[in-house]
């Protein structure tokens, strides 16, 4: 007989994110530079790949001082994780036990439900409600109680788009006295928001950031996590050693020193979203208000039907209408990607 698994794990629901089969087509669904990263990033890689760097367990003495600059932290402020996955996965570690409640918004990024549920947890979930899909700061409110032990938030959100401000997010911070809140600035650099000016203030405040989206790195999986630093000390603890690679973390640390490419790749999405939004208008597509590199649009009772369209022409989006009525989420790459995708959906519409 084959051995029976935790509770958590038999009633989770299966999560299955399209993995493969994705090169040489449009990319607009997973919200990830559609142009790529970095050139300097990948030289850099080469220059440095020998044999003596892959045989030695990870060194981050050279790349964590260079990153901690670049985010403004001290070194004992920010933890290396393998993506923000990890970071939401030690943060829930470290703090939840099983049966304690976690507070997630819905929609959301699917990986807070999925690791409060690996955990255990009890999870409560605040809606986004359509179509505006604000941010629902009283319901949510409500929503924290004494029993709260942690509070993810996706700011901006995905899949919404949606962002909230600083004033809120304290509003949050103070209410949940005796939780844990991460916001997630996963795509920070297009909205401009970020809640690390406050961590000297807060001690139950964590932030992480990514550089799988605009720095064009997922395939490499390197994200940071922000806090003070007592609270980075237990977080370390929880965290395996080495689970962040070398490499990610050389060549995260040298993405951070190309600037220019960051602001030239954030300026040609704001430039490609206002292209996209004005032609969904125009084509009587409603879609929401978005201050990230991704647009939810509506497409009724034919979002389905508008994915697979798409991909027939090579165009990759995500369907989102099981969360929220007729959703699709089209990522926001390029102006001549927009036009693209514009150009096909006034044929298919
Ligand atoms: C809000 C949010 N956080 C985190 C991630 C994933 O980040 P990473 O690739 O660093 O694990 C995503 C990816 O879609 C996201 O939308």
């Amino acid at each position: 007989m084959n051995p029976t698994p935790r509770k958590a794990v038999l009633e989770m629901a299966p999560y299955h994110p399209p993995t493969g089969g994705r090169y040489g087509k449009l990319r607009l669904d997973f919200n990830e530079n559609t142009v790529g990263c970095s050139p300097r990033v990948v030289a850099f890689l080469c220059e440095q790949l020998n044999r003596e760097q892959l045989s030695v367990y990870p060194d981050y003495a050279d790349a964590k001082p260079r990153l901690a600059a670049h985010f403004g932290v001290n070194l004992d402020q920010l933890l290396l994780t393998n993506g923000t996955d990890e970071a939401i996965q030690v943060l829930i570690n470290t703090y939840i036990d099983d049966g304690q409640e976690v507070v997630i918004l819905r929609p959301s990024y699917a990986m807070y439900r999925f690791y409060s549920e690996l955990a255990g947890a009890r999870i409560r979930e605040v809606d986004y409600v359509p179509p505006k899909l604000e941010f629902p700061l009283e319901q949510l409110l409500a929503a924290i109680t004494e029993e709260t032990r942690a509070v993810l938030i996706s700011n901006p959100n995905n899949p919404t788009g949606v962002g909230v401000g600083l004033p809120q997010i304290e509003k949050i911070l103070q209410r949940a006295t005796n939780a844990v809140v991460l916001v997630d600035e996963a795509y920070f650099e297009f909205s401009e928001v970020t809640a690390l000016g406050l961590l000297d203030r807060y001690p139950n405040l964590f932030v992480s950031r990514t550089f799988s989206k605009v720095y064009g790195m997922a395939a490499m999986r390197i994200g940071a996590l922000f806090s003070q630093a007592s609270n980075i000390e237990y977080l370390h603890k929880a965290q395996s050693p080495y689970s962040v690679n070398m490499l990610a973390a050389m060549a995260a640390a040298e993405a951070t020193a190309d600037q220019d490419y960051i602001r030239a790749t954030v300026a040609e999405v704001l430039e490609a979203r206002t292209l996209l939004c004005d032609g969904l208008g125009k084509l009587g597509i409603s879609s929401v208000p978005s201050v990230a590199n991704f647009v939810l649009i509506y497409a009724g009772n034919r979002a389905r039907e508008i994915r697979d369209a798409l991909f027939d022409r090579a165009i990759l989006v995500r369907d989102r209408s099981y969360e929220i009525p007729g959703a699709v989420r089209i990522t926001v790459g390029t102006r001549e990607q927009a036009a693209r995708i514009l150009q096909e959906l006034e044929c298919i519409w």
